[in-house]
């Protein structure tokens, strides 16, 4: 039988979130009973805004992403390639979901991007165009696009990431086949189809002074200066742990001072994994920086995460062995780095407390051609084992062959794991891991296990 133990202690909270593939027991739904972050964020005359799949705003997901923020900012569903994947074939259908959501929630939204490098039609990117034909395009597609969503959309990333790390432009579809002036033109014409909504230019590694923020600053200065749109700057803040630069604040600042305004759109701390509690409360420590330095800044109106939840963040997939980037694990409890950020929006500093948790964490420890060793390590925080099973479910096809410190049993793609007749306690703090051999082939996806 499994007994659990309860303990109140902030310590057990911060070792209690698991990294991969992990299922909490008496999970603490500590979001409930908080401040909203988006109410917090009004007290300060600020936005708080997170990027969303349009898919998955049901269930918790929704539910967070509807009473946690003031503003949303599809994370794909806007893209060319997204709203326009076969010329003159549109589908504005996950588009439309997350602004009608909004609407519903009382939320803004931020339109993303218009203008980029990435995520474009291949009928665009393969086609052969004369300067004259793509910039017709690009205006149509402005046009389009920012005159669908009309009074709909707070603040349009107009133009994504227009710069090399150095300052100079970066090459694209765009700025090779346009010139410079695409940037003026692009805001131009948004601000032709909706002359209300915010026109920003957006990019990364701009957070603190250096080359690249003082091209875009220069870039900004000019425009202001030839009178063309432009509204604010948007500082995507894609950071590594422990390195939240230096000169944030002071380059919000200068931006602040030129007469615009500036956002934090893109917000992710990532970190190596496993997470562990040092890294969380460095985690949190920096998402606190990080809000607080907007919130200095009478212009920086709006700091929205890239993903609220490490189970819908890019970092992962982009950046093997890094993750757990986001305020909210992947089981939707909050993290070190959610109170964090309600910190330096005047809210509270302390976690609520927990009932404790047993959790169980799923990972690959090598892999070769047909064959991988995983293991599976159950913790205990607050809570303690007196025998436990820890089940899941293979998406691809995987199948157990061999097994140690636990007896295993797959039918179908369903795979059960009982404890060993000498470790089915786990004691508050302590932990237990067992191993399997299996094979795989196409791929080897992790999944979602339950203890139970
Ligand atoms: O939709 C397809 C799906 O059908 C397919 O099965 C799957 C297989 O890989 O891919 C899916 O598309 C992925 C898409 O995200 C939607 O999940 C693409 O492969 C993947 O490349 C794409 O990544 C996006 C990335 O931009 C592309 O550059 C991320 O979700 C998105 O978060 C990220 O966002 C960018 C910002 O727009 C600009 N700043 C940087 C930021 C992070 O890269």
């Amino acid at each position: 039988m499994r007994s659990l133990r309860k303990g109140l202690s902030l310590a057990s909270l911060l070792t209690g979130v698991a990294t991969l593939g992990a299922v909490l027991v008496a999970a603490p739904a500590a979001h409930a009973a908080d401040t909203p972050l988006r109410d917090l964020a009004a007290a300060q005359g600020k936005v708080i805004g997170t990027a969303v799949t349009g898919s998955k705003l049901t269930g918790t997901y929704g539910d967070i992403a509807g009473s946690q923020f003031s503003s949303l900012t599809p994370g794909n569903a806007m893209k060319w390639g997204s709203v326009e994947p076969t010329r003159g074939g549109f589908d504005w259908t996950e588009a439309d979901q997350i602004v009608a959501f909004a609407q519903a929630h009382d939320q803004q939204v931020r339109g993303h991007t218009l203008v980029w490098h990435n995520q474009n039609p291949s009928w665009l990117t393969n086609g052969s165009w004369t300067s004259a034909q793509l910039g017709s395009l690009l205006q149509n597609h402005i046009s389009t696009e920012v005159g669908r969503y009309k009074g709909k959309i707070a603040a349009w990333d107009v133009v994504n990431e227009p710069f090399n790390e150095d300052g100079t432009y970066r090459s694209t579809l765009w700025y090779d086949g346009l010139g410079a002036d695409y940037i003026a033109d692009a805001l131009t014409w948004a601000h032709a189809a909706d002359p209300a909504a915010k026109l920003y230019i957006n990019d990364y590694n701009v957070e603190g002074v250096n080359a690249k923020s003082t091209a875009l600053y220069n870039l900004v200065k000019s425009l202001k200066q030839q009178g063309v749109p432009i509204d604010g700057v948007g500082l995507q803040a894609h950071l590594i742990l422990g390195q939240v630069p230096s000169t944030l604040r002071e380059n919000i600042q200068r931006f602040a001072d030129l007469g615009v305004d500036v956002a934090i759109t893109e917000l992710d701390i990532r970190m190596a994994l496993p997470a562990d509690s040092t890294k969380l409360a460095q985690q949190a420590a920096d998402f606190t920086s990080v809000v607080a330095a907007c919130a200095a800044v009478t212009r920086c109106v709006n700091v929205t995460v890239w993903g609220f939840t490490d189970s819908d963040s890019w970092v992962p997939g982009t950046f093997p062995g890094y993750g757990a980037a986001t305020p909210y694990d992947e089981n939707y409890s909050p993290k070190p780095a959610y109170y964090g950020i309600a910190e330096a929006l005047g809210g509270s500093t302390t976690p609520p407390p927990t009932n404790g948790a047993c959790t169980a964490a799923y990972s690959v420890t090598s892999q070769w051609n047909t064959a991988f060793t995983g293991q599976v390590k159950i913790t205990c925080s607050g809570a303690s084992l007196s025998s436990w099973k820890v089940s899941w479910t293979y998406g691809a096809g995987q199948q157990i062959t061999q097994a140690w410190n636990a007896t295993c049993t797959q039918s179908g793609s369903a795979v059960s794991c009982a404890n060993a007749s000498y470790n089915g306690s786990v004691a508050d703090g302590g932990s237990v891991t067992f191993g399997f051999n299996a094979s795989w082939s196409g791929s080897n996806p992790v999944p979602t296990v339950t203890l139970s």
